[in-house]
């Protein structure tokens, strides 16, 4: 028999507000700045003598909305802020389902004391790049698509690139990295970790990523099997590569467990704690004592052409049904 089955289309904003009573039931009762490990590591080797010590505060998948209490996302920002880094990189993911909490982003962005620059992800567009960018920059954010810039911060260059999201087809590599100076200190930020590979080849020996929440679950080494195994990603939370390269093309990558969540609030385990990474730019691996090495990759899977292609025809038809309900013929891009 053929035919066309039509499924009804989910409210993702009310269905949000449900999980929410859920959320604020789970952390009202606990001050959330224990929720968070805060981790610190070297930078890669290959910043020695380029930059003499820059202090870099990653964070990811902050999803502000209603799934994450904003309690939760202030701490974020209290104990970044507490940390003293001289920037404050945030690899993608800053919404969650819907353009709701936009004004809520806005304030928590704001709220960071050293510049920030972003990158987005999936969730970013599915809900509306070009809103998020906005908001974004308003908070006074600089939002890397596929370019590079470099920051001058207490006399220390910094170069810095930013890939679009590649979970729905907007990261280009060749754009991104195009120009760029060798001579410089260079880190990567991707929302998706797997485009490491891609970076380090271009001389970035440090790409910071976000995505996976480190599975949220990882007792058991649960993330392991559920993110890398099943879900297919190669890098599934922490560090990975290495900092030390011994051959060429060769570089790191973090993959930070994330602040936030998008469906489910739960976190259970010490790998699955709310995280704030600090990275000490110009300091050699080994100066410090880190809560872990560089770990091997999971085996991985490349997404076949056809998923990729559904990946970005959701975000197509996402747009449709936006401006749909809202009646918007404004074209979405191009932006300042
Ligand atoms: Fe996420």
């Amino acid at each position: 028999m053929t035919g066309t089955v039509r499924h009804a289309t989910p409210d993702l904003d009310a269905l949000a507000e449900r999980w929410a009573v859920g959320a604020r039931l789970v952390h009202q009762r606990r001050d959330p700045r224990r929720s968070f490990a805060i981790r610190r590591f070297a930078g890669p080797l290959d910043h020695l003598g380029k930059v003499g010590h820059l202090r870099v505060a990653h964070l990811t998948d902050l999803h502000v909305g209603a799934v994450t209490p904003l309690a939760v996302q202030f701490a974020a920002v209290e104990l970044t802020n507490a940390a003293n880094p001289d920037l404050v990189v945030l690899t993608g993911d800053f919404v969650c389902h819907s353009q709701l909490y936009l004004a809520d982003l806005e304030e928590v962005v704001r709220g960071f004391r050293a510049p920030v620059f972003a990158v987005l992800g999936n969730h970013d567009h599915w809900s509306g790049a070009s809103a998020v960018r906005r908001s974004l920059r308003r908070a006074g954010a600089e939002v890397l698509d596929n370019a590079h810039t470099v920051v001058e911060l207490h006399h220390e260059r910094l170069q810095i690139v930013g890939l679009d999201d590649a979970y729905t087809g907007h990261a280009w590599r060749p754009r991104a990295v195009r120009g760029l100076r060798r001579d410089l200190a260079t880190i990567g930020l991707s929302h998706i970790a797997e485009e490491a590979d891609g970076l380090w080849a271009a001389g970035v020996p440090l790409v910071l990523s976000g995505h996976t929440h480190a599975g949220q679950v990882t007792l058991a080494r649960l993330h392991e099997q559920l993110v890398g195994r099943v879900a297919g990603h190669r890098y599934v939370h922490g560090l990975y590569g290495r900092r030390r390269p011994e051959r060429p093309g060769e570089g790191a990558v973090y993959v930070g467990a994330g602040v936030g969540a998008a469906v489910m609030p739960l976190r259970l385990g010490e790998r699955a704690r709310r995280e704030i990474a600090i990275f000490e730019l110009g300091h050699e691996p080994g100066r410090y004592e880190e809560h872990h090495a560089e770990q091997r990759p999971m085996p991985g899977r490349r997404p076949a052409p056809r998923t990729q292609y559904a990946r970005a025809a959701h975000v197509v038809r996402r747009e449709a049904r936006r401006r749909a309900r809202t009646g918007s013929t404004a074209p979405e891009e191009p932006e300042p």
